[in-house]
């Protein structure tokens, strides 16, 4: 196997992250030659989006073109779309999976074919969005020799930023991905609920006030690190404030009340190290918040 930017690759899935990515290697200048999907119209959509790229019916036919072949299948499709492939040793299987191990491409690997993870730390949905966000995104990346330092380069060259990852690490590594991107969105919808429910603004329109926020808290936190970029009343230490605020959330629900009063718990460490308030109010404002936790079981 020799990886080079004329490389020829193939994307097998094309949702989001196989559309966004074809489409940022081909921009980047890598040849993307050959698309593939459950459902041929997604394939065809891809293709239509890079020149030279040809869209085929058969995962396989596509797969025989390529050197280096993307998975970005659902996770559970992965395994199968492997197994339905005959790899060769001048080949190079990869998937974008966060969650899901190398295990998944052994089948590519028994056949000589070399395997790696390429995962990009960042929610997709639109393509155009996803393009415009990946300057700046960490992809996580796994494999050996090679086909490390090409994915590397890859990242490199989308204008992201490389980091690399044991198999043992993946878990732990997505597990905090996935409470940075989808648990955070569903707090900022939950919110956004509260708002409509209780305060009278269609949700909607308050993820329009909400969400300058959210910038704000990520800007306020890139420019003062932690824990100086880390504010908030239980970080103030200040416990009548926050008794109110829990007596207003389980007002609305004890799911609601649990996310404020957990949240502010697993952070309150931060509190003590930044030292604005007295050990003895951290300790009250603990024993405040696993009260409320402890005698309030969903
Ligand atoms: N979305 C994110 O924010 C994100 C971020 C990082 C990594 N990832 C990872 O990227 C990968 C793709 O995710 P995605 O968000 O792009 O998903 P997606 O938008 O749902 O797209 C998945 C694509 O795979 C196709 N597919 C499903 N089963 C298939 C099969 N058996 N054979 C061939 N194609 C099949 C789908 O069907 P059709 O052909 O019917 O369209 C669809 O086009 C996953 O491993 C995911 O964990 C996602």
């Amino acid at each position: 196997m020799y990886l080079n930017k004329s490389t020829k690759i193939a994307f097998i899935g094309c949702g989001a992250v196989g559309k966004t990515l074809a489409v940022a290697l081909s921009k980047a200048g890598y040849s993307v030659i050959a698309a593939s999907s459950r459902t041929y119209s997604s394939a065809e959509d891809l293709a239509s989006r890079i020149a030279g790229c040809v869209s085929y019916e058969s995962i396989p036919e596509a797969a025989l073109q390529a050197d280096l072949i993307f998975i970005t299948t659902f996770d559970s499709a992965i395994e199968p779309v492997v197994n339905s492939i005959k790899w060769s040793a001048r080949q190079a299987a990869v998937h974008c999976s966060g969650a899901s191990s190398l295990d998944v491409l052994k089948t590519a690997e028994s056949q000589g074919a070399s395997i790696g993870s390429f995962h990009p730390l960042q929610a997709f949905a639109g393509v155009d969005d996803a393009l415009a966000a990946l300057p700046g995104s960490t992809f996580g990346i796994e494999g050996e020799g090679q086909l490390k330092d090409y994915l590397t380069q890859l990242a490199l060259d989308v204008g992201g930023k490389p980091i690399f990852l044991q198999s043992s690490d993946k878990p732990l590594y997505h597990a905090s991905a996935v409470t940075l991107g989808g648990v955070l969105m569903g707090q900022i919808a939950v919110i956004a609920q509260i708002w409509q429910d209780r305060l009278g603004v269609e949700r909607n329109e308050a993820l329009k006030t909400l969400i300058p926020m959210v910038r704000g808290v990520a800007d306020a936190l890139e420019a003062n690190g932690i824990p100086n970029g880390i504010a908030g009343p239980y970080v103030r230490g200040d416990i009548e404030t926050v008794k109110k605020h829990l007596e207003a959330m389980r007002s609305v629900g004890i799911k609601e009340m649990q996310m404020y009063a957990t949240t502010a718990l697993a952070g309150i460490k931060f509190a003590a190290e930044k030292g604005v308030c007295s050990a003895e109010d951290v300790k009250v404002m603990k024993d405040l918040l696993n009260t409320y936790i402890n005698n309030n079981p969903i």
